[in-house]
């Protein structure tokens, strides 16, 4: 596999523009529901192309979210689409208008439209744009027939009188796209060292310091845990950490992600069936990697680091058994009951050296467990943490940006369910609580002074049916999230002084 950096998928290019009378193949109009009656925009395109509002009246449409009507005026494909009430919650009408421009824009290309005009998405270009940009999205490099370039938005004009970012919403989507990506290609493509190479090629391009260590040198730092999990494997497990470094940084943050590149759950062996869709396991890491790449770009004033533990949780003669005890980079000693239970293994070491590096903040991204789908549905990522502030913060930019988030509680009454007979803590805890017990785990490994966030992706990292602008396959879920953090640092600081 030749290492790559950006997306397969080019990113259509945009154009704001404030004349809807600009040429374009397709024309895809947003209309909220309580303007619908009343539409300067309807009535001004009705004197453009004639017969518009009259016949959407006609076919009952009214504004609602996933209304669409298609209509061919002067030869041209018109899609009107539902936005829906502009009174709904912020987070819920956001969302509303990505997948609407989504669902216009692929319609579009499947009609062979090679340009787009929206319009009436005025004071939500960032969603119009996150919504063309990703439901445009295909993962086709492994396909030898098809063509991906054959059916292609080439160019969106996007009509407003605001001024917008096209260029920060085209890097954070890109680079979204390009998580996705990796997490896409399957372990024969992707395993502990071309993850790395990846990480690697990515810190080169775009100016962040990295660093990898082999299977010697995390043997040699005491990552016990690595060292378990990546065992079986032959294919040795790799660390990386990579990051940005400004002058005088104002603070130090750490990403954290999960890195397995798959999970056939060791020893403990997985199902068949639940083993597909593990290639997965690496989406932590992928969005990790992603979003470093973004913050290169934006070049923030803190210190920002990017960490995984890559490895392939394989079972074999050399893997870790059930009942093995290990010693951690804390110091710690894990009984492994379950060696499926491999993510918070990987991930406590690599906690341990992002606290050794002085971060006052820490975000790890992990497809941990699927009790977290069954508690929240496969839509909604599990959010844990030893501070309810920054968990809250987190939490909000998520659902803000359509990366559904809810707070999970620990409860130290569950903790009693990860006592070791033998070891200082075993890595699995009782039949209820799984996400939360997983999270728990992690958190006897967090130092005091440290805000830490754990966000458990295990359900919305990998769809296995469309969904909104998504496709079925990985999702790039929390990229955005993370890149936004960054951009409202400042804020959460001012307010948890
Ligand atoms: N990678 C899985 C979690 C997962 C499951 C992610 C489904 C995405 C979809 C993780 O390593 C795992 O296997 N967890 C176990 C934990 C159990 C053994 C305590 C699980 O969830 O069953
Ligand atoms: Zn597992
Ligand atoms: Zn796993």
């Amino acid at each position: 596999m030749r290492v790559f950096t950006e997306s397969f998928f080019n990113l259509p290019e945009v154009e704001i523009v404030q004349d809807l009378k600009v040429n374009a193949d397709a024309i895809g109009i947003g209309v909220f529901k309580e303007e619908f009656e009343d539409s300067k925009l309807l009535k001004e395109i009705n004197s453009v192309y004639q017969g518009v509002y009259d016949t959407i009246k006609k076919k009952g449409f009214k504004g609602d979210e996933k209304d669409m009507i298609h209509l061919t005026i002067q030869g041209k494909d018109i899609f009107v689409v539902g936005l829906g009430s502009k009174s709904e919650k912020k987070k819920f009408l956001k969302e509303n208008i990505r997948r609407a421009s989504s669902h216009t824009c692929v319609e579009a290309k499947n009609g062979r439209a090679k340009t787009v005009l929206l319009l009436g998405f005025e004071n939500f270009e960032r969603e119009a744009l996150e919504g063309a940009f990703l439901g445009l999205y295909e993962f086709k490099v492994l396909k030898s027939s098809e063509k991906s370039e054959e059916k292609r938005i080439e160019k969106i004009f996007l009509v407003t009188k605001n001024n917008v970012d096209v260029s920060y919403i085209s890097t954070l989507c890109e680079a979204q796209n390009f998580a996705r990506d990796i997490v896409n290609m399957p372990g024969n493509y992707i395993n502990p060292s071309t993850l790395a190479e990846i990480a690697s090629a990515v810190s080169q391009k775009y100016g962040l310091k990295c660093e990898i260590f082999d299977f010697e040198q995390i043997k040699r730092m005491g990552m016990g845990g690595v060292v378990a999990v990546g065992q079986g494997s032959s294919i040795p497990p790799k660390f990386v950490h990579i990051w940005w470094s400004p002058g005088k940084p104002k603070d130090k943050i750490a990403f954290v992600g999960k890195a397995i590149t798959f999970d056939s759950g060791g020893l403990s062996l997985k199902p068949p069936q639940s083993m597909v869709t593990m290639k997965a396991d690496k989406s932590g890491a992928c969005a990790v990697i992603a979003a470093m790449k973004v913050i290169a770009q934006i070049k923030p004033p803190y210190e920002v680091h990017g960490i995984f533990a890559a490895c392939e949780n394989m079972p074999s003669g050399t893997a870790q058994r059930p009942d093995d005890i290990i010693k951690t980079m804390s110091g710690k000693t894990v009984e492994v009951e379950n060696t499926d239970a491999e993510g918070r293994l990987t991930l406590v070491d690599a906690l341990s050296y992002a606290q050794r590096l002085g971060v006052s903040k820490i975000v790890d991204l992990a497809t941990l467990t699927g009790a977290c789908m069954v508690a929240l549905g496969e839509y909604t990522a599990g959010v844990m943490g030893n501070s309810d502030s920054f968990c809250e913060f987190i939490c909000n930019i998520g659902n803000e940006l359509g990366e559904k988030m809810w707070i999970l509680p620990f409860d130290p009454d569950l903790r009693e369910s990860l006592k070791s007979q033998f070891a200082d803590i075993k890595n699995v805890g009782g039949r209820y609580g799984g996400a939360i017990t997983a999270g728990m785990f992690m958190l006897e490994f967090i130092n005091k002074d440290v805000e830490w966030v754990h966000i458990d992706i295990a359900g919305p990292a990998f769809l296995n049916k469309k969904l909104g602008y998504f496709q079925k396959g990985g999702t790039g879920f929390g990229v955005r999230t993370l890149v936004e953090l960054i951009g409202r640092l400042k804020e959460y600081k001012r307010k948890n002084v």
